[in-house]
């Protein structure tokens, strides 16, 4: 198995080591250890309830944890609330986007955040950010930033709420199910831009159930299998079925959880 700690090419951004959660008598996640690395991408895995969401929510301030430690550029930090989340740069879409129908994707993007001149917001400022994020990110299927969320399509909806994770200087982007939702042309520009991110120089964290998109887009894998850590591996050193089983068995050859500890939880 790849080791986490020196498999990569990036810089360590986020390290979690001994994490523990539970809610209440129910234990969901067992000592997980991750690295998140600048200029890469880690698919996160694993079968619907392994517990990859509340991983995510743990990192993003939404849960707090049992036990465990978070290291942010290589100090140990306590986030407490998604705010702390935010101000070390760690941003997160969730699958329902959570944007506003009735703005425009300016307003989207800076929502809550509003740039300011004295009282009045400061409109030319904001719309130039946003176009200069989604330049950088190379979008080309929006056509203004002030038209309306409600009359985007699914993947410019996509678009515009990962963009706005990449406008806050922003180190690391958690993306939940991006792709869950959308047409193969509208994945494709998602993966597209999921790639981007991470050549700007972000960690990118992708939550995905479908596993063309993980070997297509992701440098590092890790697998949950029953909120343990199955492996963390390169993309390179895998195949599709060994990632299969470790999802579905939490092991896959010599790969994965020590056979006590993938049966114990069956
Ligand atoms: N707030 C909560 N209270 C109690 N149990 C919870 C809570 N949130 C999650 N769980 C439990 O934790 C486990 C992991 O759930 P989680 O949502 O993290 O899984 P997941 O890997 O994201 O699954 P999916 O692929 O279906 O989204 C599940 O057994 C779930 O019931
Ligand atoms: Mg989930």
């Amino acid at each position: 198995m790849a080791d986490p700690g020196t498999a990569g090419t990036g810089e360590p951004v986020l390290r979690l080591t001994g994490l523990n959660k539970s809610f209440g008598p129910v234990h969901v996640l067992h000592d997980v250890d991750l690295t998140l690395r600048l200029g890469e991408v880690t698919a996160l895995v694993g079968d619907n309830g392994a517990g990859k969401s509340t991983l995510i929510k743990c990192i993003a301030g939404i849960h707090p944890i049992d036990s465990g430690t978070i290291e942010f550029d290589g100090r140990q930090v306590q986030i407490g609330s998604p705010r702390d989340a935010a101000a070390l740069g760690i941003e997160v879409v969730y699958q329902d986007l959570a944007l506003a129908d009735n703005l425009d994707i300016v307003q989207n993007m800076f929502l809550g955040r509003e740039r300011r001149r004295g009282l009045v917001l400061d409109e030319d400022s904001m719309e130039e950010a946003a176009r200069e994020t989604l330049a950088r990110l190379s979008v080309r299927t929006v056509k203004s930033v002030r038209q309306q969320v409600a009359s985007l399509s699914g993947g410019q909806r996509q678009t515009v709420a990962i963009a706005k994770a990449a406008l806050w200087e922003s180190k690391v982007v958690i993306l939940d199910e991006p792709t869950a939702a959308l047409g193969v042309a509208q994945t494709r520009q998602v993966l597209d831009l999921v790639r981007r991110l991470a050549d700007t120089g972000h960690a990118v964290v992708l939550i995905s159930h479908n596993m063309n998109d993980v070997f297509e887009v992701a440098d590092e894998i890790t697998a949950l299998y029953l909120g343990r850590v199955a492996a963390q591996v390169r993309r390179t050193d895998v195949t599709h079925g060994q990632v299969v089983e470790l999802i579905t068995a939490g092991r896959s050859g010599d790969l994965g959880l020590a056979p006590a500890t993938a049966a114990e939880n069956i």
